[in-house]
């Protein structure tokens, strides 16, 4: 366990736990203000993520942009953005349960210096990990759950409200009821 930021971020940069270090550009170690009361994890980086070494960068970065920036978010502001693991899968396949377990150290520690009052889980494998292993994603997004006195919240990953997107107003409301928790128990981020 690291107690600096920018100790944990130097070794992290350099992690060789896991297979994942032979195909990646880059770790994509996490954007945003340290500070924040929300942190947003996705699953892993995709192939713009890993050239430019920022998660969601690429199409559902925009739009996830966009529905943040609809409740009063913004990552370079009030929110940090990471992901289950830090490099990316090749051929965008879901990360094996191994190489989520050899990353997921890196993510507790910046959750532990973070301290996030609120958890949104960005898709099925990040809920799965951080809520439960038998969540189901398109019944239960927009539910919040406690964990460790943090509160959860899983939604749908932007990927997928790209390849469907009858689903994205129901995202939207996910994001609405996030607004109104934010704004029950922060107090630094509006
Ligand atoms: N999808 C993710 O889950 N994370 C990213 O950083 C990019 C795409």
């Amino acid at each position: 366990m690291y107690n600096d930021w920018e100790d944990l971020k130097r070794d992290c940069l350099e992690c060789q736990r896991c297979k994942l270090c032979e195909t990646r550009n880059n770790v994509v170690f996490g954007v945003g203000n340290k500070n924040a009361e929300i942190l947003f994890i996705g699953e892993g980086p995709g192939e713009n993520e890993d050239l430019q070494g920022e998660p969601f960068v690429g199409k559902g970065g925009i739009l996830l942009d966009k529905m943040l920036k609809a409740v009063d978010l913004d990552r370079n502001k009030n929110i940090y953005i990471a992901n289950i693991v830090k490099c990316r899968p090749p051929k965008n396949r879901d990360p094996l349960q191994d190489e989520q377990d050899a990353c997921i150290g890196w993510l507790e520690n910046q959750i532990s210096l973070i301290k996030p009052k609120i958890i949104v889980c960005l898709g099925r494998i990040a809920a799965m990990k951080l809520i439960k292993p038998d969540i189901k994603i398109t019944k239960e997004h927009g539910t919040f759950f406690e964990k460790n006195g943090v509160i959860m919240m899983p939604t749908l990953h932007p990927a997928a409200l790209l390849r469907n997107p009858s689903s994205k107003p129901g995202a939207f409301e996910d994001f609405l009821k996030l607004r109104d928790k934010i704004k029950e128990v922060c107090d630094r981020t509006y």
